[in-house]
């Protein structure tokens, strides 16, 4: 957990999107900390397991509000200014589990995934690294709000490429290094000169004022 008072540096939540104990994407989250907390980030390493939620059910939701699994992560989302998050590829996209989570947090006013940085990774036994599950995680998350890095780093063939817990591929380590740290130079960058957009609207070119609006009035 990170604690308040160094307000100069960049705060990263970063987690592997995987319940798994044996976990690739854990792994590699594990190894992006280890870059940001170098690079002088201070960061709040989580699990999935913190966010354990039901599916979402918005009878539930009616009754019993939002989950608590959904609101650490809303809470820690906010405490920091950026995200990593390494995150399965099932099946040509992003792990159900993973979207349900998303789902349930994006019921929150204010809405927690808007102005937040994000750097996608993802690690998978498949030569794609499971890059296509990137693409389809990107959605949501920009949807929502978040501002996600463009350059997005797969691992593939995980099993192999990691050995005992850091990179076989010396150069390859070094590359993600590299990807990791340009992302929070731009998020160091960001919250030093925040960019004009105040208000999150779910629907931009949507009339407003109709019954389907969905917007976050304008904040810091
Ligand atoms: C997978 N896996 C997988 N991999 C991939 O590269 N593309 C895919 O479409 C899928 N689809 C898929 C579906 C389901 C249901 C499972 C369980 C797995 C393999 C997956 O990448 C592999 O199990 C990883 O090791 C999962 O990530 P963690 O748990 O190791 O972080």
């Amino acid at each position: 957990m990170i604690k308040p008072g160094s307000d100069s540096k960049v705060r990263v939540l970063v987690f592997g999107a995987s319940l798994r104990a044996d976990s690739l994407n854990q792994k590699l989250a594990a190894l992006a900390v280890g870059v940001a907390e170098r690079t002088g980030a201070l960061v709040d390493h989580a699990s999935m397991r913190d966010f354990d939620v039901p599916s979402y059910d918005g009878d539930a939701e009616k009754v019993s509000g939002i989950p608590r699994g959904a609101e650490e992560l809303r809470r820690r989302l906010l405490e920091c200014d950026a995200f990593i998050v390494s995150s399965p590829e099932y099946n040509g996209s992003m792990p159900g589990m993973f979207k349900n989570l998303i789902d349930w947090t994006s019921r929150f006013r204010p809405q927690p995934f808007d102005g937040k940085h994000g750097l996608l990774l993802s690690a998978s036994p498949s030569l794609g690294g499971g890059n296509r599950g990137l693409w389809a995680l990107r959605m949501p998350l920009e949807h929502l709000g978040a501002r996600i890095y463009p350059d997005m780093f797969s691992l593939a063939q995980a099993h192999k490429a990691l050995v005992e817990g850091d990179f076989a591929d010396v150069a390859l380590g070094s590359r993600f290094e590299k990807n990791i740290q340009a992302f929070l130079s731009l998020a160091e960058a960001a919250k030093h000169y925040p960019c004009m957009k105040r208000a999150w609207v779910e629907f931009l070119g949507q009339p407003p004022g109709t019954e389907a609006d969905r917007v976050d009035p304008v904040s810091a």
